[in-house]
């Protein structure tokens, strides 16, 4: 540990929201692996984090030790349960009478949650667990962003009383190989000690299309993490729900196994509704706030909508005005719609293929390049 030398990459803001955070720290130690392993530098301690906080993240190459903290016991030798201890369901924040979506999405819903309380009448008193061991509970909310994915998922384990394990792809994914996999298995392990419903956000990766041609570290240890979820899928007893944004991407084992409910961008007599709950009772607001007026503007999600309400609200305190107005509103949410539809074009994520396909051309070109200045 003290002849490692130390690698700090003070790159994040302060300022940013954690889990986005989470995401930046974990890709920025999955570049910097690659970068060392391509160098075959040994024994160097890379530390991730904001300026104010520099170790939040740290990944010591060849040391058994994670560097937060020297007496621990090094990450790889902790054992499923020790592993498990890390994860802490909580209780639900959303209910699901805030969630608004249309009928037969909310029919879907409520079966989910019908065949959840129902798992062990049906399956176990029933004894129909003798011809299907292993229950559809396992649920993936696909859609937009902001469409009220996360928002189902407390509200289902709101609905049924239990608490909820929250663990996205970014916290799951290690730098270490073999560590995903155990983290997967830990998750499992943690939700099911803690009776709670599993929500596994961000899962597009977990649940693509297992990479064939598999080349690198990275890849295979994506492959064996999805390897490890289709094991713990068997086996485990309780409920989980994964969250993604592409639905076309999927391994067909997960297919099989998972019960997909869409959530669509919310249509007009939907976001009326969205407005109205998210303008709420206790907001000063002008006469002339009308949420069948603001209903009229398209193309936005849900959380679009809570954005411009908390925006417009701000910005007539800080104006020193007493009430929201119809203007404020519709300004808000023109600009967060201009904003978002300005960066969707061309920035969607590339699909397992295309990613294999990008990445053999690079790993062509930088074969030819080599070749080229040793020739
Ligand atoms: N269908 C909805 N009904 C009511 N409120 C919604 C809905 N969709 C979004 N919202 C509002 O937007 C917020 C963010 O939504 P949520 O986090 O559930 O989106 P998401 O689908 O999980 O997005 P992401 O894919 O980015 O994780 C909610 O807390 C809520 O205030
Ligand atoms: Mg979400």
């Amino acid at each position: 540990m003290n002849t490692s030398q130390k690698l700090l990459i003070q790159g994040i803001p302060d300022n940013i929201p954690e889990p986005v955070a989470a995401v930046c720290r974990s890709r920025l130690l999955t570049a910097v692996n690659k970068l060392l392993d391509e160098t075959g530098l040994e024994n160097i301690m890379v530390i991730v984090g904001t300026a104010l906080e520099s170790s939040s993240s740290t990944f010591e190459k060849n040391n058994s030790q994670n560097g937060q903290d020297s007496q621990k016991k090094p990450d790889r030798d902790l054992s499923p349960e020790e592993r498990a201890k890390r994860y802490k369901a909580q209780e639900p924040l959303f209910t699901f009478e805030q969630l608004v979506i249309p009928e037969k999405v909310r029919e879907d819903l409520l079966l989910a949650v019908d065949l959840i309380q129902l798992e062990s009448k049906v399956f176990d008193k029933w004894g129909l667990r003798k011809i299907e061991p292993f229950p559809r509970t396992a649920l993936n909310f696909h859609g937009k962003p902001g469409t009220g994915k996360t928002l189902a998922a407390h509200a289902i384990a709101s609905k049924i009383n239990r608490p909820i394990l929250v663990a996205s792809y970014a916290q799951i994914e290690s730098m270490y190989h073999g560590e995903g996999p155990k983290n997967v298995e830990a998750i499992f392990l943690a939700a099911e000690q803690q009776n709670a419903l599993l929500f596994i956000d961000e899962a597009d990766s977990l649940l693509s299309k297992r990479l064939t041609n598999v080349t690198q570290g990275s890849e295979q240890a994506i492959n064996s993490m999805r390897s490890q979820l289709l094991i713990c899928l068997e086996k485990f007893r309780g409920v989980v729900m994964f969250s993604t944004n592409l639905v076309e991407n999927y391994d067909k084992a997960f297919e099989t196994r998972v019960r997909n409910i869409n959530f669509p961008m919310p249509d007009e007599t939907c976001r009326r509704e969205i407005w109205e709950r998210h303008l709420v009772k206790e907001l000063p607001q002008a006469p002339d706030v009308s949420s069948e007026k603001l209903a009229e503007v398209e193309d936005i999600c849900g959380r679009d909508i809570k954005n411009a309400v908390i925006d417009a609200a701000m910005r007539a305190a800080r104006q020193g005005k007493e009430k929201v107005a119809l203007r404020e509103l519709l300004e808000s949410i023109n600009s967060i719609k201009k904003a978002r539809v300005n960066v969707t074009p061309g920035s969607r994520p590339l699909t397992p293929e295309e990613k294999e396909e990008a990445e053999k051309k690079i790993k062509e070109a930088l074969a030819k390049k080599k070749q080229e200045s040793t020739s």
